[in-house]
């Protein structure tokens, strides 16, 4: 589908009209109502602007005019739901030029609208077979020859160019986050994780190193192999590195990469254990940012590091009480095996301190069941030390409506990962701020750097969206870290 920018609006087209439910509702709809021939009082009872609300109305033309609420005062992720609800789910029926008119609104809001648009090509049914599966009969509109007019004011036309491109990219690294996160734990293995990445660092130039089962051993990367133990699939950790000259600043990014997480030898009961072929989704953050940054050309050092396993049962599973070594030399006991998230960011943020220098550490991992039961599937919980840096992801997280809230970090919770026999313990065995515990112990790896955040995901990688019936995965992270690494540079516009 090709977007272009136009300055004035065309009434032949196919027309999409965002429409604020605010104090100038009434003059709007009257301005829509002369244009279409329609008494003004038929448009005021039939539409009320409520965000999501859509009425198609007939030009004289022919031509349909979707009249599309969003609400009172939208932001960010209401601007992008909108319109990606709006384009799934009439994707069949829109024609295959069709157009939407933002003359009113920044470059900001474009960029929002036009990543809503392209998620709405979304399609969770690739395993469905026959004319069912989602490449079987691509939709007019988001085919190649579709086409979407953006009309924007003259002043924004520069700026809302720059932003079309950026979603573009954005949009695309969300799309292959969603199919990787979405992907059953049998097709992706950390082999197939380690693939994509390398695939992609091919594809827009940066360096993709995987450290395979062997080299984790040379290494003595005894926490993440102790995870991976009980699998047949090997565990990798993926290391990459995009780093333009000039660049003045160093950011390392760490992501979970659990392919699969049974919960181990303390197995997960089985009812929702499905859901855990979604427990890479501080990976897929990692992964799509990296394709993301290389592609926007970003003048800033980024290092990402996703150690990648699954968590299964056998055998050969490390047994609650074992105790293990981590690459940093620290000694882990294990208490529960279900705790395996903090346990392979302990070796990979040992593995991004020891062998880079980095300005600013970031993880992200769908780590705890607990950061839901405080914040429910609506923020991230946000852990960090560092005052600026709580402050400039949080910024970000207001911009782009992926939303972070601050939990604390104190030094009294460092109690709950006090081990007897080992230098920490990987759960307190207590069901009580088990968010705050899992972000103490990754602490205890991080070399007491200045500048370290951790942000647990689990409420927001994998949610309700409409695209199914069932839980299914959001690429939460991507626009919050690049919103995060463009703010770093001096480049924004
Ligand atoms: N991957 C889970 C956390 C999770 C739960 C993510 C629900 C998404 C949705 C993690 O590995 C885990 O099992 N955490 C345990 C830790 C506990 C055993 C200390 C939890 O939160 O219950
Ligand atoms: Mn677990
Ligand atoms: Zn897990």
């Amino acid at each position: 589908m090709k977007i272009t920018l136009k300055t004035h609006v065309d009434p032949t087209t196919n027309l999409v009209i965002p429409i604020l439910k605010d104090g100038t509702l009434a003059d709007t709809l009257d301005n829509i109502a002369t244009q279409v021939g329609l008494p003004a009082l038929a448009l005021q009872t039939d539409f009320t602007a409520e965000r999501h609300e859509v009425l198609p109305v007939y030009q004289p033309n022919g031509q349909k005019i979707y009249l599309l609420g969003v609400g009172e005062k939208p932001g960010s992720m209401d601007w992008l739901r909108t319109f990606r609800k709006l384009f799934f789910s009439q994707k069949d029926k829109l024609p295959a030029q069709m157009a939407v008119d933002l003359t009113p609104y920044d470059s900001d809001t474009v960029e929002a609208v036009i990543l809503g648009i392209l998620g709405g090509r979304y399609d969770l049914r690739l395993f469905q077979t026959g004319d069912n599966n989602r490449s079987a009969k691509p939709a007019a509109f988001f085919a190649d020859s579709g086409e979407l007019t953006v009309f924007v004011a003259e002043s924004e036309l520069v700026n809302a160019q720059a932003a079309v491109d950026r979603a573009g990219i954005i949009a695309d690294a969300q799309l292959q986050m969603l199919d990787l996160t979405n992907a059953p734990g049998n097709y992706k293995t950390p082999q197939f994780l380690s693939n994509w990445a390398v695939n992609s660092g091919r594809l827009h130039g940066y360096d993709v190193t995987i450290l395979d089962k062997a080299a984790l051993e040379e290494r003595g990367m005894g926490a993440l192999l102790s995870v991976s133990q009980g699998s047949e699939q090997p565990p990798v950790l993926i290391v990459m590195e995009y780093k333009p000259d000039g660049a003045t600043q160093t950011i390392g990014l760490v992501g979970k990469g659990v392919t699969f997480d049974t919960g181990g030898i303390s197995i997960k009961a089985s009812a929702s254990m499905h859901l855990m072929k979604s427990d890479m989704g501080g990976a897929a953050a990692v992964l799509g940012t990296m394709a993301v940054v290389a592609q926007l050309k970003l003048p800033i050092h980024v290092i990402g590091i996703v150690p990648a396993t699954e968590n299964m049962v056998d055998g050969r599973s490390t047994r609650p009480g074992d105790v293990i070594t981590s690459y940093s030399g620290k000694t882990i006991e294990i208490i529960d095996t279900d705790a395996e998230g903090r346990v392979i960011l302990a070796d990979g943020l040992g593995y991004l301190l020891r062998n880079f220098q980095p300005d600013v550490v970031i993880d992200l991992a769908t780590l705890t069941g607990s950061v839901i039961a405080a914040l429910g599937y609506h923020a991230a919980g946000l852990f960090t030390q560092n005052d600026e840096l709580a402050a400039q992801l949080t910024a970000s997280a207001d911009r782009t409506g992926e939303r972070i809230w601050r939990l604390p970090l104190w030094d009294a919770y460092r109690e709950d990962i006090k081990s007897d026999v080992a230098d920490v313990k990987n759960f307190s065995g207590k069901p009580l701020a088990g968010a705050i515990s899992a972000a103490k112990f990754i602490e205890a790896f991080t070399d007491n750097h200045p500048a370290w955040a951790h942000l647990d995901i689990a409420g927001m990688a994998f949610a309700d969206t409409e695209f199914g019936s069932q839980k299914n995965a959001t690429a939460f992270g991507i626009r919050l870290l690049v919103d995060y690494l463009r703010r770093k540079t001096t480049v924004v516009d």
